[in-house]
């Protein structure tokens, strides 16, 4: 069986981008896959955190990936922080990277623009902490947004470096599942821009613990273009987005969206949007807050999926530390 992975980080509640782009895909890799789905909490430090909104958010994130349908039973759920072969192998990883090939990735470029002159040294090894998430596990699969797959090349890079270096077989070569509808949800207030958790403009996410009312005021205010009625020709981004959007939730493809509103104005396009996003987060919401209500069962959830993915992460650390030529009691 091969291994599916897949993370999420904690810096935020997840958004409907999460959902339709990530979560809702994972759920069928569980039937027929051995699969590994997780928090990133050491992600998440890359930037400045307030420690009770992580802790808050970490919970809450977890809650909602059971709400959605992940199984503890089917996969293995996990906060990368209780594993710590995370941040060991991403040592020794580091030190098979050069500053040239991590000076390249156009997400820290992006991110390290907006620091100044003190850019935070996580922000730079963010991807290699990545590469240690997936390889400690062999992940085969490990579907991701468009936005990952430098991220994920770089992995791929460092384990074929190393298994030539050491050994044949010290790492699977992981490969990006990137897929097509709902992979990219953009902002509702800027649809050039990816809907993030930590988009600062007001209405630009939605949470998906965000109620009833507050999805429909977002939709209604999203950001479209100066047209107001749709028409069978190019669409502008956000209207696009919209289609999208109801396209992931609904099983179709935004062209089949985008047919069925020809002629009519941006307001209808809006409000059932809304609606139909509602029909979708209901469920989730509530089962979210019915699994916040008992956080020890919760932890305890948590706790075993950890204790499970040790036993593999631990495998493979033990392969590597042997390799570089670490000595430990087993070397005997
Ligand atoms: N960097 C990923 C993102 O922002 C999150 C992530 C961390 C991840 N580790 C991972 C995704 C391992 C897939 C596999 O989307």
């Amino acid at each position: 069986m091969a291994t599916v992975l897949s993370a999420i980080q904690t810096t935020n509640q997840l958004h409907l981008g999460n959902y339709l782009g990530a979560l809702k895909n994972w759920i069928p890799y569980q039937d027929e896959h051995r699969c590994f789905f997780f928090l990133v909490d050491l992600h998440a430090i890359t930037v400045p955190q307030d420690p009770q909104a992580l802790a808050e958010n970490t919970l809450i994130s977890a809650a909602t990936y059971l709400a959605c349908g992940l199984d503890p039973q089917k996969s293995t759920l996990f906060v990368q922080s209780a594993v710590p072969e995370h941040a060991e192998l991403a040592w020794v990883l580091t030190c098979h990277s050069s500053m040239g090939e991590l000076s390249r990735m156009t997400q820290f470029k992006d991110k390290s623009s907006k620091h100044g002159a003190h850019i935070p040294t996580g922000l730079f090894l963010y991807p290699v902490l990545m590469a240690a998430d997936i390889l400690l596990y062999q992940a085969k699969y490990v579907p991701v947004g468009d936005d990952q797959k430098q991220h994920l090349e770089l992995a791929r890079d460092i384990a074929g470096r190393m298994n030539q270096q050491y050994q044949k077989n010290l790492f699977t070569i992981p490969e990006p599942m990137i897929q097509k509808v709902g992979a990219r949800i953009m902002s509702l207030a800027n649809p050039d821009a990816k809907m993030s958790k930590s988009d600062p403009q007001a209405g630009a996410t939605i949470f998906l613990t965000d109620s009833a009312k507050d999805i429909e005021k977002k939709f209604k205010r999203a950001v479209t273009d100066s047209g107001s009625v749709i028409t069978d020709g190019d669409v502008s981004a956000g209207i696009k987005n919209l289609f999208s959007i109801q396209a992931a939730c609904l099983g179709k493809t935004p062209e089949q969206v985008h047919a069925g509103y020809v002629g009519r104005q941006y307001g209808y396009l809006k409000v059932e949007t809304a609606e139909i996003v509602n029909q979708v987060l209901e469920p989730i919401r509530t089962q979210t807050a019915q699994i916040l209500a008992d956080k020890g069962q919760l932890l305890a959830i948590l706790d075993d999926g950890a204790t499970r993915a040790r036993e593999t992460a631990r495998e493979t650390l033990n392969a590597v530390y042997n390799s570089v030529g670490f000595i430990r009691k087993s070397t005997l």
